[in-house]
């Protein structure tokens, strides 16, 4: 780490330390870096666990990411650039996404969408879907997302939860040369979610599709009669701008809210610190749209800095594993954003792949999604950065908004540590608890909490106040509980170690145990599961599912291949179990909650610990010899 130069630490911790003290005058100043059509009367209403930011101000999101840019050298410049794994491309300036963006949300008022209804985007990565997430929130209406790579099941759950009454998709989605039929997927989750009268469908192929007349429109006919302009709908700071559905620890979803004024000021805010964005970044981030990165890093943060966006539809080893850097060099870009199972990816496919292309555009390297291990950073540092660029490790979460823990070379470059996300950003009150809330001491394990609102954070639960507080404000008083475990080094620096509740995270992706459990149950042989996540060298965490057959069905390795199919065409393919072990009794309390630690203990081969609470230790056993003749299986082949 010779050639990047790092700064005392001292000045920067006394900067965030200020901003905590004084979080209204500190976030007040950063909101005045947006343009609003009313001034908020009011910076913060603090109802614990209900924060309102900005009060009685006016803004649009559609507006400060589009329109503003008509009025400077932004207008002639590219936005968007795109380009799927065939090598097709487009690239839309600032007007003609401004043009795009329009013409959608004139569609979507000829469709009778409303202000304050939610509309479901299931499509891929297309430059539509960010159109349609402007478009929607130009009108007021609320996106919510669903990330293609979900099946029927998934899908039908987040539109039961929403009530919407309009889809949009595309006839199908590209995964490595083969076609992913969204439109059929559709048809099927619609069969269970009801609410949905309209569904417009974006045709990508000249392929036939099913239309069912009346409820499916076809968008290149639809917007034909859209108007060249729609007013941007002025909409009071806390109109909520997006729901994003996320795994928690029961089977149901849940539908994070975020609002539109604190949302885009803590982006904007946080994205000129971390990533040091401006408008002559060309900025990569490779999550999906679908999730909360992508709503943060693909659409809003990028062109709220008037920054060009390139967006990918691809995976990251196909064609090749040298796929991403020929891409890098392309269109030269500066700021590439990606998660540690990708890096673990590369780094075991070798140098070779990286070497062949110039790198040296980039000057930020960011991590994101799980924890990424020391060795892993080295290795993005030196041959992905070539030991120019810091790398932001950034801890957050579908609730948080928008990045909590990071460097910030924006700002300051601290030094930096691999495999730590360094510290807060100013104005977040993080900590490290025991179980009974109170800080820990350097070096040990605990839980972390933030301990003051931030303009960022999720306005609740959509539907359920009581889930919201429950899931996030109950645990310790007063603090919001983020669910990971942490531990803060003597000087302050955050170690993130994972999910501390029944959350995994295959592959960045979060996945709630319940959700896959539920849909292992359905499976017509089933009769109960336990699933838990097994530490895995690339992905982080892999699917391991327990389960009890019915009677009269026998543990044969075909109804193992089944379970993994019935889960895979339910929820998709990031939801795919790894191993499925039959078992007789699964591990329980007297009140008949599943002990997964339990389970976990034995398949990492550590000390079961306590078990007074387990109702009947003969079930345990069993799983340590299944587990073991396991292990003895795969040693032999
Ligand atoms: C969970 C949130 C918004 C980020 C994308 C995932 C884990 C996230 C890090 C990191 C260690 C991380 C946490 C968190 N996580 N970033 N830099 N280091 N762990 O959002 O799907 O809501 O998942 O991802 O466990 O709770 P998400």
């Amino acid at each position: 780490m010779k050639k990047v130069k790092f700064y005392p630490v001292k000045g920067y911790i006394d900067f965030q330390r200020n901003a905590i003290s004084n979080i209204e005058s500190f976030w007040e100043k950063e909101a005045s870096k947006l343009e609003w059509f009313k001034h908020w009367d009011k910076v913060l209403e603090w109802e614990e666990p209900f924060a309102k930011w900005f009060v009685g101000g006016m803004l649009n999101a559609s507006y400060l990411c589009v329109d503003k840019h008509l009025y400077s050298w932004h207008k002639n410049k590219v936005a968007l650039y795109w380009e799927d794994e065939e090598g097709n491309t487009k690239a839309f300036s600032y007007f003609q996404l401004y043009r795009e963006v329009n013409r959608f949300a004139s569609m979507l008022k000829n469709l009778g969408v409303k202000k304050g209804e939610s509309v479901v985007l299931y499509l891929p990565m297309i430059p539509e879907l960010p159109i349609a997430m402007l478009a929607t929130a130009r009108i007021g209406a609320i996106h919510t997302v669903v990330f293609s790579g979900f099946s029927s099941k998934a899908l039908a759950d987040r539109i039961n939860d929403t009530s919407a009454e309009v889809l949009i998709t595309a006839d199908l989605g590209r995964r490595r040369g083969k076609f992913i039929p969204l439109k059929e997927i559709v048809d099927e989750a619609l069969k269970v979610a009801p609410t949905i009268k309209k569904v417009v469908v974006i045709k990508r192929t000249r392929e036939d599709i099913t239309i069912e007349e009346g409820r499916d429109f076809l968008y290149h006919e639809l917007i034909k009669d859209a108007e060249d302009y729609v007013e941007p709908k002025p909409l009071e700071s806390n109109h909520p701008l997006y729901i994003l559905y996320t795994s928690g620890t029961t089977g149901k979803p849940k539908g994070v809210v975020h609002s539109t004024g604190g949302y885009l000021v803590y982006n904007y805010a946080t994205y000129k610190w971390v990533f040091n964005i401006s408008a002559e970044s060309i900025y990569w981030c490779t999550a999906d749209v679908g999730w909360v990165t992508g709503h943060s890093s693909i659409v809003y943060a990028p062109l709220l800095h008037g920054a060009t966006v390139l967006m990918y539809e691809g995976t990251p080893d196909y064609p090749d594993p040298g796929v991403w850097w020929r891409i890098i060099e392309k269109y030269g870009v500066t700021i590439f954003y990606t998660s540690p199972t990708a890096i673990r990816m590369f780094m075991r496919y070798g140098e070779k792949w990286v070497k062949k292309y110039d790198l040296s555009s980039l000057k930020i390297l960011g991590s994101v999604g799980e924890p990424i291990n020391p060795e892993v950073w080295e290795w993005y540092y030196k041959h992905i950065g070539g030991e120019r660029c810091p790398i932001v490790d950034t801890w957050w979460q579908t609730e948080t908004g928008g990045i909590m823990i990071s460097p910030a070379p924006g700002l300051e470059l601290i030094p930096l540590k691999p495999g730590s996300a360094t510290l807060p950003l100013p104005g977040i009150d993080a900590e490290v608890v025991d179980e009974e809330g109170n800080p820990v001491g350097a070096g040990i394990k605990g839980y972390l909490v933030i301990r003051n609102p931030w303009p960022g954070m999720l306005m609740g639960l959509y539907g359920d106040p009581e889930r919201y507080k429950e899931v996030y404000w109950s645990r310790f008083q007063g603090t919001y509980y983020t669910g990971d475990y942490a531990m803060k080094d003597e000087e302050g620096y955050f170690w993130l170690f994972g999910r501390a509740d029944e959350v995994i995270k295959v592959a960045g992706h979060r996945l709630g145990t319940a959700e896959i459990e539920s849909s292992a149950v359905s499976a017509p042989f089933v009769a109960e599961a336990a699933v838990i996540g097994k530490p895995d060298p690339i992905k982080g965490e892999a699917i391991v599912v327990f389960a009890i057959l019915k009677e009269g069905y026998k543990p044969e390795d075909n109804l193992k291949k089944e379970i993994i199919n019935h889960v895979r065409e339910q929820i998709g393919p990031i939801a795919t179990p790894e191993e499925v072990h039959f078992v007789a009794k699964l591990p329980k309390t007297r009140s008949g909650k599943i002990m997964r630690r339990l389970l976990k203990a034995v398949i990492m081969d550590k000390p079961i610990g306590d078990i007074t609470t387990l109702e009947d230790e003969a079930s345990i056993e069993e799983v340590k010899s299944v587990y073991e003749e396991f292990k003895q299986m795969m040693k032999e082949v």
